[in-house]
């Protein structure tokens, strides 16, 4: 056999030749600690409702999320996020349900309080887009603008009532200029100081978001670009990280993770405080459709996706699949 030169000078590949040393020289590991499974909860249902666009996703009945929560715990998941998704006519122009302390979330927060204790870090979404009936994160003005500072009242009162229900932690994941500000001064104000705040600091306007519209019955029409990020941008992530960790921020979060790995990777490299990365419902639809269609291989696509996302830089990943992972790993 010919040696043309002296290539090659290096061979990386001896550190790839078994799984044993591939195993050993692996720089990033999932935990089951890293896992936060959201869940949906919704008011009136007997049975729980398969989400259509979510295959193996359910809106839980109050005893099925129960469930879900301590098979996640036994499985080692860190935390749960719930959602709650009211009955139809309880929703409202303010999303009183939101407030309301026998509102779905409340009461669920509850719930799964009471069955895991302090065991699994139980956290809230903090939005009103869930009990609002024309679907927006915030109150509108009478021109049907988001209205920034009236939505902030409305902030302040659900934190406290998500705090008064069992929320170790709350997401506020609305976008209002703001809102951790208020939110931190809120549940102080009453007593819960130890309550946290996970910011949903660089949230984007996502078209991935779409079965997550589903999951949680949601009326809007049009769309929330006037508060959510613009995918082309960078800095104003930065300015979000800046203010967030300002107003009291306990952690900070990228959302939706995989197409904004590189926000990932910049806010993890400038900040001291946990960071999050949630892989949304349209990152979960799109591996379990292409699975389906036998178009990609299903479990290494999901840990690959994950990997990837901790690689950038999360703490913690928020991911549908967390329980069946974290059983995996
Ligand atoms: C807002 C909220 C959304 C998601 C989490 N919190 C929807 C949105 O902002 O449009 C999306 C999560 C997902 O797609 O999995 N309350």
């Amino acid at each position: 056999m010919t040696k043309y030169g002296s290539f090659p000078g290096a061979r990386p590949r001896r550190l790839r030749t078994t799984p044993a040393m591939r195993r050993m020289v692996a720089e990033t590991r999932l935990h089951p600690a890293d896992l936060i499974l959201p869940a949906f909860v919704r008011e009136g249902i007997s049975d729980p409702v398969e989400i259509g666009a979510m295959p193996g996703v359910f809106q839980h009945t109050r005893d099925s999320l129960k469930k879900a929560a301590v098979e996640a715990l036994e499985a080692g998941v860190a935390g749960i996020m719930l959602f709650g998704v009211p009955e139809e006519s309880k929703k409202d122009a303010l999303g009183t349900a939101g407030t309301d302390p026998d509102g779905i979330l409340q009461v669920a927060l509850r719930d799964v309080r009471d069955e895991v204790g302090d065991d699994l870090i139980v956290m809230s979404d903090l939005c009103l887009d869930e009990t609002t009936d024309h679907g927006h994160c915030g109150v509108q003005d009478d021109q049907g603008r988001v209205d920034n500072d009236a939505t902030l009242e409305r902030y302040a009162e659900m934190a406290q009532v998500q705090a008064d229900a069992g929320a170790h932690v709350v997401g506020p994941s609305g976008m209002m200029d703001g809102q951790i500000g208020v939110i931190r001064d809120a549940l102080d104000q009453v007593g819960h100081e130890d309550v946290s705040i996970l910011a949903y600091t660089a949230k984007y306007s996502s078209a991935f978001y779409g079965p997550f519209r589903e999951a949680v019955g949601s009326s809007l029409k049009g769309d929330r670009k006037t508060y959510q990020q613009d995918p082309a941008n960078t800095r104003e992530s930065l300015r979000e990280l800046a203010l967030d960790l300002e107003e009291g921020a306990d952690m900070v979060m990228v959302k939706p993770a995989g197409p904004y790995l590189d926000i990932l990777a910049r806010i993890s490299d400038a900040v001291d405080v946990p960071v999050a990365a949630y892989q949304i419902s349209g990152e979960y639809a799109m591996i379990e459709a292409a699975a389906e269609r036998g178009w990609i291989e299903r479990d290494r696509a999901i840990m690959e996706s994950l990997t990837g996302i901790k690689r950038a830089g999360a703490n913690m990943i928020l991911t549908y699949w967390a329980t069946e992972v974290a059983r995996q790993l």
